[in-house]
Parts: C-alpha cells; sequence; structure tokens
C-alpha cells in the first residue's frame, strides 16, 4: 500500500467527471487500499479518486467513530437507487478544502448500489453522517465540491483563501 498526494482545491482535476471502471480488478483494488491508506492518514472520513488525481469511479469511506472498530467501505462505481423525502443538515468539510466547514443540506438517508473490493454488485442503506458522506465523495466523481452547494459568495471567499495558501506554500 501507498500513501498518495491529495490534490488540493482549486484544481481542475476536481471538476472532472470520472469514468466507471468495467470491473473492479487487481489495479482497482489496489487503487481502493492506497486510498483508504491515505484517508486514515489524513483522518479523514472519506476520499474519492479525483481527489488523488485517478479519474475512475471509486469511493471509500469509514465513518466509525474513534471508539469503535474500524468499518471501510469501498467502492466502485456506486449508484443512488432510492432517496428519502426528509432533509438532513450536516457540517461538511473535506480533504481538498483543508480547514473549510460548512453546513449542506442532503437527503437523510439513501439506496445505494455498488461494485465492492470483489466486483460483487452491493446494495445498503445509509443514513446519518454515512449518507452525507457518501453523498459527499459521490459528488466528487461528478466534479461536484461541498462547497458548490452553499452560497457563491461563501464558496468564493473559501475558495480565495485556499489559493492564497497554495500561494504561500509555492513561494516557501
Ligand atoms: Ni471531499
Amino acid at each position: 500500500m501507498a500513501l498518495m498526494p491529495i490534490i488540493i482545491a482549486p484544481d481542475a482535476r476536481l471538476k472532472i467527471k470520472t469514468k466507471p471502471v468495467d470491473h473492479v480488478d487487481a489495479a482497482v483494488k489496489t487503487l481502493m487500499d492506497n486510498m483508504l491508506e491515505t484517508m486514515y492518514a489524513a483522518n479523514g472520513i472519506g476520499l474519492a479518486a479525483p481527489q488523488v488525481g485517478d479519474m475512475r469511479s471509486v469511493i471509500v469511506v469509514d465513518c466509525a467513530r474513534q471508539a469503535e472498530n474500524p468499518a471501510p467501505i469501498k467502492m466502485a462505481n456506486p449508484e443512488i437507487i432510492a432517496v428519502s423525502p426528509n432533509d438532513n443538515t450536516h457540517e461538511e468539510g473535506c480533504l481538498s478544502l483543508p480547514e473549510h466547514y460548512a453546513d449542506v443540506v442532503r437527503p437523510d438517508s439513501i439506496t445505494l448500489r455498488y461494485l465492492n473490493e470483489n466486483n460483487k454488485i452491493v446494495e445498503i442503506d445509509a443514513d446519518g453522517i454515512l449518507a452525507t458522506c457518501i453523498q459527499h465523495e459521490m459528488d466528487h466523481l461528478e466534479g461536484i465540491l461541498f462547497v458548490d452547494h452553499i452560497s457563491a459568495l461563501k464558496r468564493n471567499m473559501i475558495l480565495r483563501k485556499l489559493k492564497k495558501v497554495k500561494k504561500q506554500v509555492a513561494e516557501t
């Protein structure tokens, strides 16, 4: 396994729509494992392939609390097949927008279909923080960031600050 560098916004690679995988082979499995290791190392609860510069439809999540056992879920080609009529507001963050957070409204619970690490089709129901996390990661596969769900004013403020930090890092 290997850690992968995480792309920080604003970056054109975070705005690209990904392509589905044909099937989950050894290469996709390795990508999933590397993404999971990268996510854990960064203290994240979710990571999508475009965040590490890969344009395949792959995400990993683990929303277990600190005291609980790890509960990693590795998905290729995730697809939402049902959403609850109720919405929920969660404060979201993103490893590609470090130190910025905002409230985002999304469906409270979802039913999801995906290919697991063994290339098997799996269907799960998710609610609470897991539902939020999966929807956030699936947005990345469409080139959508959580700041695209908030006002342009707040979004531009966050992206401007991130740009400034990048510039400072580049100059040092
Ligand atoms: Ni994110």
